[in-house]
């Protein structure tokens, strides 16, 4: 993911999102179902105010279906319809041309009674980058659509996305707004890293290792000896502050998989990049961070 978010680039997406939703009637929200509040940047009430909103959590497969689930009803109480699902499978996705109908249910109901009947429903997506956003433009596109663009009446320059289906016309903006991670709050710039949702060079891999191990160890404390076959030493647990517990974690883990540098030490940067990779790929099992 190459996104730094300089000032320029913030500005940049934030005039994007500006012109792009006075286009539409709705706008789709992508978060990450394993951090759906640090993946949300609440700009978007500003920057969409009065659009019809729909939240997806997405990446649903790799989170903890409880805690997805308490999101999802929290949201739903403020009055924001939630869908969670995997952006990658067509049949999750289809489900959501009837939410984009419904959402948009006192649209429809004054075109009527204006006089206007199948208006297209006009639609964007919109998340922060690597939430899913092209993943799910491409499973909502399959073969039943057609790209409309720069033809009268089409606004110009902006490509649309015909999505047939459920006796309505919906255009999807094919390009999908962005929007940038907050990152006041350190958490979640942690949070953002362990997802995979920013910049990994920048990172330092055995830092965020341990975070997530000390993490783990408190919320999911058995997933870590499941996987690798390692024990957390009593011993060690009663005496060792947290994060030295977790660098031991790191180190036993890379021993039991025999990541060795030459001579017989651990070598803890590639233990933590296969930590990380087994966690962000659901080799972990289902994972919330928040
Ligand atoms: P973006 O447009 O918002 O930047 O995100 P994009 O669709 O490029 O998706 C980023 C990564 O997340 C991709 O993986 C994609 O396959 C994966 N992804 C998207 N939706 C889901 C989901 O619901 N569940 C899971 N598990 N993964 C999802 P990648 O490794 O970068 O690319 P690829 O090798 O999979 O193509």
């Amino acid at each position: 993911m190459e996104y730094q978010w300089y000032p320029g680039h913030m500005t940049r997406a934030r005039r994007m999102m500006e012109e792009n939703c006075k286009l539409v009637d709705l706008v789709i929200e992508l978060a990450d179902a394993r951090i759906p509040v640090s993946s949300r940047n609440p700009d978007i009430d500003r920057l969409c105010a009065g659009k019809s909103r729909i939240l997806i959590l997405n990446k649903a497969d790799l989170a903890d279906p409880e805690r997805t689930e308490i999101y999802r009803r929290q949201e739903e109480q403020r009055g924001v319809p939630v869908l969670p699902m995997d952006a990658r499978k067509r049949a999750e996705v289809s489900g959501l041309r009837a939410s984009v109908i419904r959402a948009c249910q006192s649209k429809i109901e004054r075109d009527r009674k204006r006089g206007i009947l199948n208006r297209p429903l006009r639609a964007m997506i919109a998340g922060i980058p690597n939430v899913g956003k092209s993943t799910l433009i491409n499973s909502l596109v399959g073969k039943s659509s057609a790209k409309t663009g720069n033809k009268p009446g089409v606004t110009r320059g902006k490509q649309w996305i015909t999505l047939n289906g459920n006796g309505r016309v919906i255009q999807l903006l094919d390009t999908p707004g962005i929007l940038w991670p907050k990152f006041e709050d350190p958490k979640v710039g942690i949070r953002l890293a362990l997802a995979g949702a920013v910049n990994d060079d920048i990172l330092d891999h055995e830092d965020l290792a341990c975070r997530l191990l000390t993490y783990l160890q408190n919320r999911y404390p058995e997933i870590i000896p499941e996987r690798y076959g390692i024990t957390v030493e009593e011993r060690n647990a009663a005496v060792l502050a947290e994060r030295e517990q977790a660098a031991d974690m790191l180190a036993a883990i890379g021993r039991r998989r025999g990541i060795l540098k030459k001579g017989s030490e651990v070598d803890t940067v590639r233990t933590a990049a296969l930590l990380l990779d087994d966690f962000r790929s659901g080799r972990l099992g289902r994972i919330s961070l928040e």
